[in-house]
């Protein structure tokens, strides 16, 4: 099954709402994802409902070798299932290192648990290219890219492409990726002139959805809900869902 890295190392880009509300509308699907929170900050476990308050029973408790993913996974009352982050996850490099096996394990334990097997795993990343991203990258076959419409998107974006391109000599491998355009306001221009932009630098990587920016998506988080829980009928709940059915029919998914 397709594993997706929603990353980008810019911050506060949309990476966390896209990897939960896309977890919840495959869920809506019956397709039985599990999203896992690969963030220290912890705020996909936080929305989700389901934060630990132990660090060794989030997924730092898998990179300490203590316990398996399966035993990290927690069901929703959405449908989802959810491998909950925790602060002390920031200690991944600094207690493991940077080495092949450490930057490696996440992709090594989906593989020996074969939870590839089963529905589709959509990563939240943090927004930094250290081992935790590199580990989700390694582990998912595809690079899912929220891009927010604001100064210096297109040069992130382009830093993200050259990022890209050097694990590919790595991985020996091209890394599929999609860019998505998030919080886009239709009424600036600066938000058409960044549309623009990375049409003529990503053409079809570029989705055709663009999530808007959307009040409800804002205030969902605060009531730990998904879009479809929170306002099934708002524009980020449509625009979520588009998402998805174009990444489906487009073979990303
Ligand atoms: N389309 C949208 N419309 C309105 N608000 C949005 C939208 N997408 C995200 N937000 C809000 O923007 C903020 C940042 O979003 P989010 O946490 O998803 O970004 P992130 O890339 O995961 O951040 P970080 O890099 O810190 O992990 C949040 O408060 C979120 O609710
Ligand atoms: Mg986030």
């Amino acid at each position: 099954m397709t594993i997706i890295a929603v990353f980008n190392q810019k911050g506060g880009v949309g990476k966390t709402t896209t990897s939960l509300n896309l977890t919840a509308a495959l869920a809506r699907k019956e397709m039985e994802p599990l999203a896992i929170d690969l963030d220290p900050q912890a705020h996909l476990s936080a929305i989700s409902g389901t934060a630990v308050s132990i660090g060794d029973n989030s997924i730092f408790g898998f990179y300490k070798e203590l316990k398996s993913l399966e035993e990290l996974v927690q069901q929703t009352e959405a449908g989802y299932r959810v491998i909950p982050s925790h602060f002390e996850l920031s200690k991944v490099d600094s207690l493991f290192g940077k080495g092949p096996k450490v930057i490696n394990r996440l992709k090594t334990g989906i593989q020996a648990e074969m939870l590839d097997q089963g529905g589709p795993i959509v990563i939240d990343c943090c927004p930094m290219l250290g081992v935790l991203s590199l580990n989700a990258i390694f582990a998912s076959s595809k690079v899912l890219v929220p891009i927010s419409t604001d100064f210096l998107a297109v040069k992130g974006a382009m830093q993200l492409e050259r990022s890209l391109k050097a694990l590919e000599h790595v991985l020996k491998k091209r890394v599929e990726r999609r860019y998505v355009i998030t919080r886009f306001d239709s009424r600036r221009k600066l938000s058409w002139e960044i549309v623009e932009q990375l049409r003529d630098k990503f053409g079809d990587e570029l989705c055709e959805t663009r999530i808007a920016e959307n009040v409800s998506l804002t205030e969902s988080p605060a009531y730990n809900r998904d879009i479809f829980r929170h306002a099934p009928h708002s524009q980020g709940a449509k625009d979520y869902e588009f998402l998805l059915e174009e990444l489906a029919s487009s073979g990303f998914l």
